[in-house]
């Protein structure tokens, strides 16, 4: 922030989607923007922006843990950009503590499904590296193990039941809710003539 300027409003909270890979997070974000005029950003993009080659070839090259160091930059990265959506890798808020920075950013939202969906769409896709190698059983343990972090969001939308357009539009009654419902802000002091 500039020396000596005054922020009038505080930065605008931005919208979060968490959940598993195969849930659609890409696919809702980019339209959730859409609807409410905000701009939209994936961690992964930023990873692979910040690193100049893909999700799988940082795998390949240099392992997960140096993946997941990228997505703890990227998260310190994101307090920087207020009023964005953004679509979150699938491990990303699972880090320790990653969760909580995300709820200060904003609004959490997990887009969650039942593990056979999910399973189904994520390997409908070549390219991801956290189902190379892995059985079914273990995937499906990953999913387990992350539940409890995605569940830690502020609001959970099924999307297996209500489709892309039936997840944006909750998203944004519930939006719209938590504003109607938010403390109106004092008013500022007005200079006395
Ligand atoms: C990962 C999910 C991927 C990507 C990376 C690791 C994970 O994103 O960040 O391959 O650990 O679940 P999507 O959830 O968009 O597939």
């Amino acid at each position: 922030m500039d020396a000596g300027v005054t922020p009038t409003h505080p930065p605008s909270p931005s919208v979060i989607l968490v959940g598993f890979m195969g849930a659609g997070k890409s696919t809702v974000g980019r339209l959730l923007a859409r609807r409410l005029g905000l701009c939209f950003v994936e961690t992964d993009d930023m990873i692979t922006a910040r690193e100049g080659r893909s999700i799988p070839e940082i795998f390949a090259e240099r392992g997960e843990p140096y993946f997941r160091a990228l997505e703890a930059a990227v998260l310190g990265d994101l307090a920087a950009k207020h009023g964005h959506v953004v679509s979150t890798g699938g491990g990303f808020p699972c880090r320790p503590g990653a969760i909580e920075r995300l709820r200060a950013l904003g609004t959490v939202v997990w887009l969650a499904a039942d593990f056979e969906t999910l399973y189904e769409r994520a390997t409908r896709l070549e390219g991801r590296p956290m189902l190379a190698g892995r059985s079914r059983e273990e995937v499906a343990a990953l999913y387990e193990a992350r539940k409890a972090v995605y569940g830690q969001a502020h609001l959970a939308v099924d999307v297996s039941g209500v489709g892309v357009d039936g997840a944006v539009g909750r998203i944004t009654r519930y939006l719209r809710e938590r504003e109607r419902l938010r403390p109106a802000a004092p008013a500022a002091a007005q200079p006395r003539s």
